[in-house]
């Protein structure tokens, strides 16, 4: 083999070799990059199920009567409006005044894309205080807080 073929294959091999050390990084990158994308994107909450406590039931109506149409069934959201069952809405971040306070004013659209919420006239501030204790019951089922 002719010294120029020698250093010729040796520098091939080190080409290659890093090559392998550069796909190798990509490969992690990607694993670091999808492990990160998956644990931004937590799995929603499971849906809450169980059966409503009675002392509850005049809450669950109304939230189904005035409320459900866009935020869901079970508060599980719809094309119309956000579910419930989100740690946005957890008592922390949004307390009980900021549900009268929907209910009354409204709501322009700022946490998601499904445009304004409509003021809802129809419920009375102890309506709300009903409705808000049966959201609270749902997040706590969903493990929400
Ligand atoms: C016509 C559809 C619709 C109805 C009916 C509706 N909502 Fe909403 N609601 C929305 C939308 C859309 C948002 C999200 C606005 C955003 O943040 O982008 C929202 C947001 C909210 C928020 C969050 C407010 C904030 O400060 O971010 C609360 C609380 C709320 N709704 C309570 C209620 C209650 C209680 C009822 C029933 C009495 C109700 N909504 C009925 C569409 C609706």
């Amino acid at each position: 083999m002719a010294p120029s073929t020698l250093i010729c294959a040796v520098s091939r091999a080190r080409v290659q070799a890093g090559e392998r050390m550069r796909m190798r990084r990509v490969i992690i990158c990607a694993v670091v990059l999808a492990v990160a994308a998956a644990c931004e994107k937590a799995p929603p909450p499971a849906p809450p199920t169980g059966a409503v406590p009675a002392q509850l039931a005049r809450g669950e109506a109304l939230f189904n009567a005035h409320c459900a149409a866009c935020h869901g069934q079970r508060a599980m959201g719809t094309d119309h409006g956000p579910p419930f069952i989100n740690p946005i809405y957890e008592p922390h971040h949004h307390g009980n005044d900021a549900f009268l306070l929907a209910a009354r004013r409204g709501v322009r659209a700022h946490h998601w894309q499904f445009g304004d919420m409509p003021p809802v006239p129809d419920v009375t501030e102890g309506d709300v205080g009903e409705i808000v204790s049966y959201i609270r019951w749902l997040q706590q089922q969903a493990g929400v807080y």
